[in-house]
């Protein structure tokens, strides 16, 4: 049975290439249960218009409970005149129940309905982002709190800069994502509006009470202009976004972890599961985890840009080319989804080399403590800096290093030098001045790891 719900006006059949550009059921099928949640709201709502009456609204319920079974279990079969999932539902909707199906559709337009939809799957989406990206904070926080004191060089430019806390590097990772984690939650609670009732562009005129259906759809609010509302995705948009700033975020992770667990630094280890051999070479150990994650987050960003051109230019309230939002959108979820899970894993099984990250300190990554030294002592910022400068150079033309320097020249450089500089030279102390809020002072990353745990409650 061909049902075509808009065959009035039209003789023959569509052309065959355009049916299938046209059909949606290989991307939308995964909104089947948003969709017959929605169609089960706006039955009653229908009811409540006085439209349809108890029996019949409660047929429909039943019946489309009865479809969303057939899902579930894959018996659903599409035909060829399928065209979305809108449409196989309604179609399964009228073979269960006749005539009284037919009437589901009253005063609502696809437009509306999938836009809908897409929300209420959207909301589902942000509700597992989130899950999966408190599972990643959660095994950093981890990792950070069980190497509590362990030290390393921290770079900027990729340059020796300043001795840290292994755990305030691999936090630093874990903040981006706490930000990621917020923006997410802020989109969840702006795109909870609900679109349903606009009709295909002028609203609805059967007495549908949208503010009912907002409620018993869980939305905080509806739309506010029914034209606006059948054309917009910058949910979509923002979605998209929200995940490609994730995937820069877990690309940035997986750069420094390659870097870090290179023969070079080995400032980690990967666990075998997270990485591949060489078909060539017997010795290699490949870090092919992380570099998939790295380079999915081009994928992912693609997402953003085709969405974006893909609403760029269409005119007022719905067109067909917004059928296209749903292969960027599933695409990016579950592409990120993807490298959450890879990356939980990685950061899990990794083995933090505590001999190798202190070895790798040096004490030209002291210079800025000995000019704060100066600093303490009464010093103008600026002057302590030259002087250590040349401190540097000093230590530099020589091949020492500046701990090497003896006390006299110091001196010569800069009278304020005392005996006490020696104690400048431990780096286990030198972090520990460095108290601030967010600062790599053990009390500073305890704090930061408390205002990790309390994430939870801010979402
Ligand atoms: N499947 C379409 C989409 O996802 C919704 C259908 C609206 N189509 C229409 N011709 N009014 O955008």
């Amino acid at each position: 049975n061909n049902y075509q719900m808009w065959g009035g006006r039209f003789n023959g059949q569509p052309n065959v290439a355009l049916m299938e550009l046209n059909n949606s059921l290989p991307f939308d099928a995964r909104l089947y249960a948003d969709d017959l949640d929605a169609s089960k709201a706006y039955a009653e709502a229908l009811k409540r218009a006085g439209h349809l009456n108890d029996a019949e609204c409660d047929k429909l319920v039943k019946s489309l409970e009865l479809i969303r079974y057939d899902w579930i279990e894959r018996l659903v079969k599409f035909l060829p005149s399928d065209e979305d999932v809108h449409t196989v539902n309604e179609r399964m909707l009228v073979d269960l129940t006749g005539e009284l199906g037919q009437r589901l559709h009253t005063g609502r337009s696809r437009n509306d309905q999938v836009a809908t939809d897409m929300k209420l799957w959207l909301r589902k989406a942000i509700r597992e982002t989130l899950g999966r990206l408190r599972l990643l904070i959660n095994a950093i926080a981890k990792q950070a709190e069980s190497h509590l004191g362990v030290l390393m060089p921290g770079y900027t430019h990729l340059q020796r800069a300043q001795p840290v806390q292994f755990s305030h590097w691999l936090l630093s990772h874990a903040f981006a994502l706490r930000e990621d984690c917020l923006r997410l939650g802020e989109l969840r609670d702006r795109a909870n509006v609900l679109p349903l009732g606009s009709g295909a562009l002028a609203g609805n005129p059967l007495g549908i009470d949208r503010l009912w259906l907002a409620e018993r759809l869980g939305f905080a609010a509806v739309t506010g202009n029914s034209m606006h509302a059948v054309g917009d995705r910058d949910f979509v948009v923002d979605f998209i976004y929200c995940a490609s700033v994730v995937s820069l975020h877990l690309s940035r992770l997986a750069e420094d972890l390659i870097l870090y667990s290179t023969k070079e630094f080995d400032f980690i280890r990967l666990d075998d599961a997270f990485t591949s051999g060489s078909s060539l070479m017997p010795q290699k150990k490949n870090p092919d985890s992380l570099e998939l994650i790295r380079g999915i987050s081009g994928l992912i960003t693609s997402n953003l840009t085709g969405i974006m051109m893909t609403i760029k230019g269409t005119p007022s309230t719905y067109n067909k080319d917004l059928q296209f939002d749903k292969q960027y959108c599933f695409q990016a979820y579950d592409k990120l989804a993807q490298s959450l899970d890879v990356t939980v894993g990685v950061v899990q099984t990794m083995k933090v080399q505590r001999e190798q990250l202190e070895a790798a300190l040096s004490p030209d990554m002291l210079a800025t403590d000995w000019a704060y030294y100066l600093v303490r002592k009464g010093v103008p910022f600026r002057q302590a800096h030259h002087h250590i400068g040349r401190v540097v150079a000093l230590a530099e033309q020589r091949g020492v290093d500046i701990t090497e320097v003896p006390l006299g020249e110091l001196q010569q450089i800069c009278a304020a030098f005392g005996a006490d500089i020696a104690s400048v030279a431990d780096y286990g102390n030198n972090v520990q001045q460095y108290d601030v809020i967010g600062g790599t002072s053990t009390g500073s990353i305890a704090e930061q790891l408390r205002l990790l745990k309390k994430l939870d409650k801010e979402l």
